[in-house]
Formats: C-alpha cells, sequence, structure tokens
C-alpha cells in the first residue's frame, strides 16, 4: 500500500506522540509514587511537623519523689502544658494498671482521687497511704507516641514490735541456757538492739547487741532483770519492749565472822549474808529455836537487791547464857540452808574477834529450765486492691483509645506524625521503605528518558524508510 507524503507525516507525529505519552506516564506514574511513599517527608511538610511538635504538650516540670508515712495522704502533681485535646492518665508502672483518665478515676481503689488545677495540673491524692501504694507512678499523655514521666512514691512504716516472735518475761532455772528473741516490722526493715534497762554490760564489756536474738549460755544470777530490745529505722516514734529475765536458785549462806567472842554486858552484832530467789525468808535461831524481835534480841534484814540480803541479830547485853551457836537459816521454795555463827565467852578486859575464812554453803536442787514456746505466725500481706484493675480503658467514652503501658521511660522523639494509626515502627519500616524506592527511582529517571529518544528514532527510522521505498 503506497504512502503519501502526509500519510509519512502523520505515521511520524502518531509515533512520536505516542512515544512521549508513554514517557510522561512513566514519568508521571513515579512522581504519583513519590507523592504517595514521601508525603510527610516532603521539606515543606517537615518545615510544618516542626511547628507542630512545638505545639504538642510538654511537661511543665518532673513529677516530684515522694516518702509518705503509711497511713498518711501522697499527692502526685503532673503539670502538663498546652495539652489541647490531648488526654492525660496516671498509671502504676509496676502493676501496670490505668488509675484516672482525665478526671475519672478508673482504678477500683477509692483511696485515690484525681483533680485538675490551675488548667495545667493534674493532682493524683492517695488517702490513708498503705505499703501496697509504694512503687513507680506514670502522668501519660496520649500523643503519638505517648508522652510519660515518672515519680516514685516511697511508704515508709516506723518500727512494730511483733508479739508472737517476741520473747515475754523469762523464768529459768541458774545453769540453763537462754536465748533472748525480738522481730518488729516495719520499712525500712528496723534494726533490732538490746540492752539491759539497768545499762549494765548485756555482753563481755559491751552495754548493747545489734541482733534480733542473743543467747546466755548457763544463765546466773547475775543476769536476772530487765532487757530492753529497741526496735528504730529511722522513722520515729521507735520502740521498745520490756522483757525480764527471771532466774530462779536455792538459796546460798555466806557468813564473815563464825566464831565471834564477846564480854559479859557487851553488845554483840552477827551477820550473814543470803542470796536466793524467789525471795527468801530468812530469821535467826538458837538451840532449835527461832529468835524473834525483843528487850534482848534485836534481828534485822536489809535487801540489798532482788535476790541479796544481809541478815543481822544483836544481842544488846550479852548475859551468860547468851554464849553458844547461833544459826542463820534462808528458805525459799527451792530450798533451805542455814550457817551458824559461835559465840564465846573472853574475860571482859580484852575483846577479842577471830575471822577464820569464810565458808559458802550451796544448796543444790534439780536444774529446771522453764521456756516458753513460741510458734511462728506467717503475716501476709494484704493484697493490693489495684491488681484487680484492668488496664484497658472501660471509662465513659474513653473505649476506643489506646494507651500504652510497656514502661517506657520519657522517649521524647520528634512527632511526625498525626495519623493516630502509625506507631513509631511502623513510621520506621515505612522511613526504609522510601528510602529505598528513591534510590530505585532516581536510578531510573535516565533510562527512561533514552527509552524515549529511542523510541522517537525508531518512529523516524520508519517512516523515513516508507517514504525512500516510494
Ligand atoms: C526520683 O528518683 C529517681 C531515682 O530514684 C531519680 O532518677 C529521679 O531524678 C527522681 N526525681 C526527682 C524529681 O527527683
Ligand atoms: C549498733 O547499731 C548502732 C546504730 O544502729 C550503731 O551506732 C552501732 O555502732 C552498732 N554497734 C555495733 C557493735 O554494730
Ligand atoms: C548450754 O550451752 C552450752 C554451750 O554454750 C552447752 O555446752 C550446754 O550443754 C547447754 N546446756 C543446756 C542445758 O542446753
Ligand atoms: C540450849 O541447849 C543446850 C544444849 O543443847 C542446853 O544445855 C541449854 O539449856 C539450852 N538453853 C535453852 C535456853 O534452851
Amino acid at each position: 500500500m503506497a504512502r503519501t507524503p502526509y500519510q509519512a507525516n502523520m505515521d511520524f507525529f502518531q509515533c512520536t506522540t505516542l512515544a512521549l505519552i508513554f514517557v510522561a506516564l512513566l514519568l508521571n506514574g513515579l512522581h504519583a509514587s513519590t507523592a504517595a511513599q514521601g508525603d510527610e517527608d516532603d521539606p515543606a511538610e517537615e518545615t510544618n511537623s516542626y511547628i507542630l511538635d512545638k505545639d504538642l504538650p510538654k511537661f511543665g516540670e518532673p513529677i516530684q519523689n515522694l516518702t509518705v508515712p503509711v497511713g498518711r495522704e501522697a499527692v502526685l502533681t503532673c503539670v502538663i502544658n498546652n495539652l489541647q485535646t490531648y488526654k492525660v492518665a496516671w498509671l502504676r508502672v509496676d502493676t501496670q494498671t490505668i488509675l484516672t483518665i482525665q478526671t475519672h478515676v478508673i482504678t477500683k481503689n477509692h483511696r485515690m482521687t484525681i483533680a485538675h488545677v490551675e488548667g495545667r495540673a493534674w493532682v493524683l491524692r492517695i488517702r490513708d497511704v498503705k505499703e501496697s501504694d509504694k512503687g513507680w507512678y506514670m502522668c501519660q499523655v496520649n500523643t503519638d507516641p505517648m508522652r510519660n514521666q515518672i515519680g516514685y512514691l516511697n511508704v515508709v512504716v516506723p518500727p512494730n514490735i511483733l508479739d508472737y516472735p517476741t520473747s515475754t518475761d523469762m523464768v529459768v532455772r541458774e545453769g540453763s541456757n537462754v536465748t533472748l528473741k525480738c522481730a518488729a516490722s516495719g520499712s525500712p526493715t528496723p534494726s533490732i538492739m538490746w540492752r539491759r534497762e539497768s545499762n549494765e554490760p548485756i555482753s563481755a564489756g559491751a552495754t548493747s547487741l545489734n541482733s534480733s536474738t542473743f543467747s546466755i549460755s548457763r544463765v546466773n544470777r547475775l543476769h536476772m532483770g530487765a532487757y530492753l530490745c529497741i526496735a528504730s529505722n529511722g522513722i520515729p516514734p521507735s520502740v521498745s519492749k520490756r522483757v525480764m529475765l527471771i532466774v530462779h536458785f536455792p538459796p546460798m549462806i555466806w557468813i564473815q565472822d563464825q566464831l565471834v567472842g564477846a564480854a559479859l554486858g557487851q553488845r554483840l552484832t552477827l551477820e550473814c549474808q543470803s542470796e536466793a530467789y524467789p525471795r527468801s525468808i530468812n530469821y535467826w535461831m538458837k538451840n532449835d529455836t527461832i529468835i524473834t524481835q525483843g528487850k534482848h534480841f534485836e534481828p534485822s534484814i536489809k535487801e540489798i537487791n532482788s535476790y541479796k540480803v544481809v541478815m543481822k541479830l544483836t544481842i544488846k547485853d550479852i548475859d551468860i547464857g547468851d554464849f553458844g551457836t547461833y544459826k542463820c537459816v534462808v528458805k525459799n521454795s527451792l530450798g533451805e540452808t542455814d550457817g551458824s555463827i559461835k559465840v564465846y565467852h573472853i574475860p571482859s578486859t580484852t575483846v577479842l574477834a577471830t575471822s577464820p575464812p569464810a565458808t559458802t554453803t550451796v544448796a543444790t536442787t534439780t536444774e529446771a529450765v522453764h521456756r516458753k514456746n513460741y510458734k511462728n505466725k506467717i503475716h501476709r500481706q494484704p493484697v493490693d486492691d489495684l491488681s484487680a484493675s484492668s488496664n484497658k480503658i472501660l471509662g465513659a467514652g474513653e473505649s476506643s483509645e489506646l494507651w500504652n503501658i510497656d514502661g517506657s521511660i520519657d522517649k521524647d522523639r520528634d512527632h511526625r506524625y498525626r495519623d493516630n494509626a502509625a506507631s513509631f515502627n511502623e513510621d520506621q519500616r515505612e522511613k526504609e521503605a522510601f528510602v529505598d524506592n528513591e534510590a530505585s527511582s532516581r536510578a531510573g529517571q535516565p533510562h527512561r528518558a533514552t527509552v524515549a529518544v529511542l523510541l522517537i528514532f525508531i518512529c523516524y527510522t520508519l517512516v523515513a524508510s516508507s517514504l525512500a521505498r516510494r
């Protein structure tokens, strides 16, 4: 079929037009895909989002860490500037529970209240603070990604001495082994100290012991007395408990002068010392007869301490019948003992008293330890009523919102995305994908131009050759 030059021109024109349209479509397609994927990375858009970031809510000040004694009120304050329509929530970090959203209390803990003060402070109050309230609290704003800050609530508890594990008054026989125990609760954990009420040394050279228990092996009468267990943890008031240690032993007698010479008409005093616990009865005897207070005799008893007694017998005016052997007698529930003093006659010109070495009389009785058994009791912490709360939002009109409780702390990143659905990771992936795409498309642009030139050249050649054939 023959072609006119007009037709050849038309062919060339059509072919070139098609080639140009093709190239235009390619270029347009590239631009469209760039626009779709890199919308927010457009330089103009970036400037815009920088301003938006400035406009996002900002924390005005850090949340102050608190130390609150148990039973008092804790007040945590979160200051947010420029909140706009974003929402504020308080969360418990360790239990991952939402406590409040805006001015709604979400937790079932009725001790918590929330107040919005002066337009920018969100004040969480916890009444009657319990030990279980101790921990990290987070104030969170539902920007995307969320912004948060945290503060620590420390709950301190003054020491309290626990009744069951702590020793009560003890009665033991001399020679037995004794352990005094003391246990206290409190936060921080109290330190426990033992000392004697009398301030006597509690053990060799030490007036106090930093230990919850202390043992005495082979108790003796010198250990008898009041002991104080003192618990302290820096939170006033410190507390103490008084534990009496009673040591039982049968009577003993010491006599300084067992042989005493006296002249007629002389006034003479005999003396015995005794120790016994429980308290003893003490009396003097002569010829198996108890000597009673009278004109001639004057017995006396002086208590040195709870178990030690000095007993005296004064003979006011010695006559011939007063010479002989006197007995001091000491008795308690564990036994009885006596000591004797011999009074002999000496001529009235010289008064003489001889002092043979003192003798000690020991009455021994079977040893028995009287100790009480203390059963250990398990103390359970009260279950935190917060833990039952769900971290899903069930508050009025708030159910569609998403709160992050990943415990992440103040990742104060740039905010370029206002898109609610985008998370940080998704943003990152999209950005990476875009970078790849951009690189390949920049490489593709010169290639497409070459194709266009080639197509135009082919069109031209076809038309030229059809003209030449005619
Ligand atoms: C609260 O305590 C933590 C560590 O215990 C500390 O990092 C933080 O700076 C404290 N906050 C304030 C406001 O002092
Ligand atoms: C016992 O504790 C007190 C205070 O807690 C301390 O001052 C003292 O040095 C301690 N004594 C010993 C022997 O550890
Ligand atoms: C008391 O303790 C000592 C060692 O401290 C021991 O030798 C003795 O047998 C104990 N006595 C009793 C009655 O437990
Ligand atoms: C005391 O006892 C002696 C001998 O045991 C006896 O000779 C004397 O008469 C007694 N005196 C009295 C006052 O009972």
